[in-house]
């Protein structure tokens, strides 16, 4: 794990249209009103494919813990921009977000290269699915994801009316390997400091990380985990029930529909905004 160092950075393939600070800092284009131009303030790179980074916050942004937001950068002819889970509190001072890394990606190729002091632009509204506000009361959560998804579970996680709602929190990440698991115990290892929620996450948050590929504690997929029982019985928790559990899911599009798809074989009934039920989902990408 790197801050602010890019070393490896440079064995990475070059963007098809390389991008220098001239580029994202010039005014080339006018920026639409719904649009307003942040600062980076730190950034960290966790593996050649996945960083984290904080940038600056409107005085007048207002989100739930779990939404997510238009980022992007300026580009010659327009803004370019890709819905972006806002991995912070709602109360934080700075928006954190937690990003990959595709090498020919329109908007990640050069949104890996940001600095502190580059500008990031932001949509003045933030919106989705993934929200307390969508379940019905219950006593333990469960937040199941996979690659970026953990992104919004960071800030549910960080959130103090996520325990104020429920007893127990447990979180699953999963991804190929041990290094892509990083980021999830970092934000989970420090919640017990944290002065908003530290008390409470101490005693009833749960990490369940797993990988598939390579060498790690624990391997398998966590669909297949939590089917065969495994997963409850590592934790020594009760199996998934509607009776006493909500979930929220956020990965692959496959992912999604496994995850979904189990939980609806065990009696689940999904929520919405408009309608809260017992589980939610939201993509983690496109594609
Ligand atoms: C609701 C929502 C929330 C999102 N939140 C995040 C987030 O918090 N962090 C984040 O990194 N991305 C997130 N994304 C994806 C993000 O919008 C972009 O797709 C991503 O930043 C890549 O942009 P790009 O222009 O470089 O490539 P794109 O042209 O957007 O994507 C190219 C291809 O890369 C793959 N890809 C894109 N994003 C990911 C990803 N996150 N993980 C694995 N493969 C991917 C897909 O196969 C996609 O077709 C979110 C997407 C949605 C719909
Ligand atoms: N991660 C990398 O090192 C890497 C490198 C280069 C390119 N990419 C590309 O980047 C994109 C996304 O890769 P990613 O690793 O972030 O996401 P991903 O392929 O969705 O995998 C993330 C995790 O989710 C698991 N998973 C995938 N489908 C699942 C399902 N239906 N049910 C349960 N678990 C499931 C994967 O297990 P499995 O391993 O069993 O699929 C993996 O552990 C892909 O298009 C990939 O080709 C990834």
């Amino acid at each position: 794990m790197t801050t602010l160092s890019f070393p490896f950075l440079r064995a990475m393939e070059k963007p098809k249209r390389s991008i220098n600070r001239l580029e994202t800092s010039a005014p080339l284009a006018q920026l639409p009103e719904n649009l307003s131009a942040e600062r980076v303030l730190e950034v960290q790179h966790y593996t050649n494919r996945l960083f984290r980074f904080t940038i600056t916050r409107p005085a007048s942004f207002r989100f739930r813990a779990g939404e997510f937001v238009m980022i992007g950068l300026r580009t010659a002819d327009r803004p370019l921009m890709r819905a972006y889970s806002i991995a912070s509190a709602p109360s934080a001072e700075a928006l954190e977000f937690y990003s990959i890394i595709v090498p020919d990606g329109p908007l990640t190729s050069r949104l890996c290269r940001i600095k502190p002091g580059d500008e990031v632009l932001m949509a003045r509204k933030a919106t989705g699915t993934l929200v307390l506000d969508a379940l019905t009361p219950a006593t333990r959560l469960f937040l199941v994801s996979t690659g970026t998804g953990f992104a919004p579970f960071a800030s549910i996680l960080r959130e103090p009316e996520t325990y104020a709602k429920f007893k127990q929190v447990i979180v699953t990440h999963t991804c190929r390997d041990a290094a892509e698991l990083r980021y999830s115990a970092d934000v989970v290892n420090a919640l017990p400091d944290d002065p908003l929620v530290g008390e409470a996450a101490a005693f009833h948050v749960m990490r369940y990380a797993t990988c598939t590929r390579g060498s790690c504690q624990r391997r398998g997929r966590i669909t297949d985990l939590m089917q065969s029982g495994k997963a409850f019985a590592d934790m020594g928790i009760a199996p998934l029930s509607p009776a006493h559990d909500r979930v929220m899911i956020c990965g692959s599009l496959g992912f999604n529909h496994d995850m979904q798809a189990l939980l609806m074989r065990a009696g689940f009934t999904e929520g919405s905004n408009a309608a809260p039920g017992e589980f939610l989902v939201e993509k983690a990408f496109v594609g």
